[in-house]
């Protein structure tokens, strides 16, 4: 995909302004829910900060038996109040996205009903290793009024930050971003982490309402860069505040459940260690002044509040190869006020210096090759009207409009394998971004660890070992990285901007006994 011709096929979209802000997206034939009310003129609403941060609600657990996690999630529409006066349709799992927190060595059992009227859905546990029957696979839908049981095991050594979302086909950004995303902690038999710290979860989503507390459908620029809301969300709370004692430590897991939000954060007034990634606690602390988090990335941090008064959670620009008009304006968000006290905490105990012990893969057996492109398909004419445009053109397999998102020159299709690999083989894959913006590299079914990262020719190598699931690629770099599957199925690799999975960036890989 060339840039120019990107931009060029924008201009068309431009002109052609309010047109392209109605057009709903259409993909895969499925028209879903085509009652939404159309964005309109009028103020944006305003949201409320500096409330007290909630926490998340926990599922409970309905064994009584110990090792076996039990429990029923629905996934249905529902009401949140964002802002004064305003109920936002959404859907929620349970009315209230549950966090799920099991142990390792614990048994799963999920029962789970699709309430959404119309649509099918699939709950995907991402990151985690669960077998590929029951891993929420877009060709392993539930349909809408059915229900069915997922069921896995936890390993030793699995312990980490995971999350859940929906995967079916053609509607997983559009159900996400509506609001079906929950947060599953996986915690380890022994803790090296102090207690004292506590274990906060700060899931980051990302609203976009209308004057009426609507969600708007997604338009052209949004499906071009993945769906950017208004409002970044911590625990569905904008700005909210969170009380600490002078010098006491808090142990945060992180987590980017936004469709399409690269989120560079910083905490002023605070420091930030690093102790986990994607998949659990790294071998030993890092110091850290910033992160970047992209979607569907995870990091555990220890944060010291040493100064008095307002320790604000910030976000810096960061430069991601936006197309077209409404870039977002990244730097300078307050997601977080911790408001800390004069009076010092006592007893607060240090952070050990050793968390645990992370095996290298080791050397690959087989090397595999991804190249991630994008392209516009019939659109390289800037002066294309948009009115009255066929909304099914933005389907993916049509003609004309087509924008298409690739790897390896091909798009998303659910029933062919595009790569076969071998159980409990270790590989190396060469994940190559030759596309113009940077897209976050998703792997179901496993960890993988990063190699390198190498961009004109310079080459760099993470500082610590650490297990991921998704890794950022930036524009022109290509990221090395090795990984072995366990179990045996088909596996999806995605890019992680939800937009650009469902306009075709995904393969397959048929995992073999
Ligand atoms: Cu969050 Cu296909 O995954
Ligand atoms: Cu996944
Ligand atoms: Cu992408």
């Amino acid at each position: 995909m060339h840039r120019r011709t990107f931009l060029t096929s924008l201009a068309g979209l431009v002109v052609a302004g309010p047109a392209a802000a109605q057009m709903k997206h259409d993909m895969g034939g499925m028209s879903g829910h085509g009652n939404h009310a159309m964005p309109m003129a009028g103020t944006n609403p305003i949201l409320p900060q500096g409330q007290p941060l909630r926490a998340l609600p926990r599922l409970s657990n309905q064994s009584a038996v110990p090792g076996i996690f039990k429990a029923e999630l629905v996934a249905e529409p529902g009401f949140v109040r964002f802002a004064e006066g305003l109920d936002t349709p959404v859907l929620l799992y349970n009315r209230t996205n549950p966090v799920i927190e099991a142990r390792e060595g614990d048994k799963i059992e999920i029962s789970f009903k699709n309430g959404i009227p119309g649509e099918p859905t699939t709950i995907h546990w991402h990151g985690m290793p669960v077998p590929a029957d029951q891993d929420g696979n877009p060709n392993d839908p539930v349909a809408s009024g059915s229900e069915r049981t997922y069921t896995f095991d936890l390993p030793e050594g699995s312990a980490a930050s995971y999350w859940f979302h929906p995967h079916p086909h053609g509607l997983t950004a559009e159900q996400v971003y509506r609001g079906l995303a929950g947060i599953f902690i996986v915690k380890p038999k022994d803790d090296p982490i102090p207690q004292e710290y506590g274990d906060t979860v700060l899931m980051f989503t990302d609203l976009r309402i209308n004057a009426d507390g609507t969600m708007p459908e997604s338009t052209m620029p949004d499906l071009m860069n993945g769906r950017v809301g208004d409002h970044v969300l911590v625990n569905g709370q904008k700005n909210p505040a969170m009380p600490v004692a002078l010098g006491e430590k808090r142990r945060l897991r992180l987590y980017n459940a936004t469709n399409a939000r690269f989120l560079r954060l910083t905490f002023e007034n605070a420091s930030m260690i690093v102790v986990g990634t994607d998949g659990g606690l790294i071998e030993a602390p890092v110091a850290v002044d910033e992160l970047l988090l992209t979607p569907a990335e995870r990091v555990e941090v220890i944060v010291s509040f040493d100064k008095p008064g307002a320790a604000r959670l910030m976000t810096l620009d960061y430069e991601r190869g936006w197309m077209g008009p409404g870039k977002p304006n990244e730097a300078g968000m307050i997601l977080l006020t911790a408001n800390v006290s004069e009076a010092a905490a006592t007893a607060i105990p240090p952070l050990p210096a050793r968390l645990r012990s992370i095996e290298p893969l080791g050397n690959p057996v087989v090397t595999r090759r991804f190249v991630l492109t994008e392209s516009m398909g019939g659109m390289d004419h800037g002066s294309m009207p948009m009115q009255g445009m066929d909304h099914s053109k933005m389907s993916m397999s049509s003609g004309g409009m087509a924008m298409k998102f690739l790897i390896n020159g091909a798009s998303f299709d659910m029933n062919r394998i595009d790569e076969v690999s071998k159980v409990g083989e270790v590989e190396l894959w060469d994940v190559v971004n030759d596309a113009d913006m940077d897209h976050p590299f998703h792997v179901h079914g496993t960890q993988f660890q990063i190699v390198e990262h190498e961009k004109d020719g310079k080459i760099t190598t993470p500082p610590y070992r650490a297990w991921k699931d998704t890794v950022n690629i930036v524009a022109g770099e290509t990221v090395r990285i090795l990984l072995r599957q366990d179990m045996p199925g088909p596996r999806m690799y995605h890019c992680h901007i939800l937009e650009h999975e469902q306009l075709g960036m995904m393969g397959t890989i048929d995992v073999r006994a």
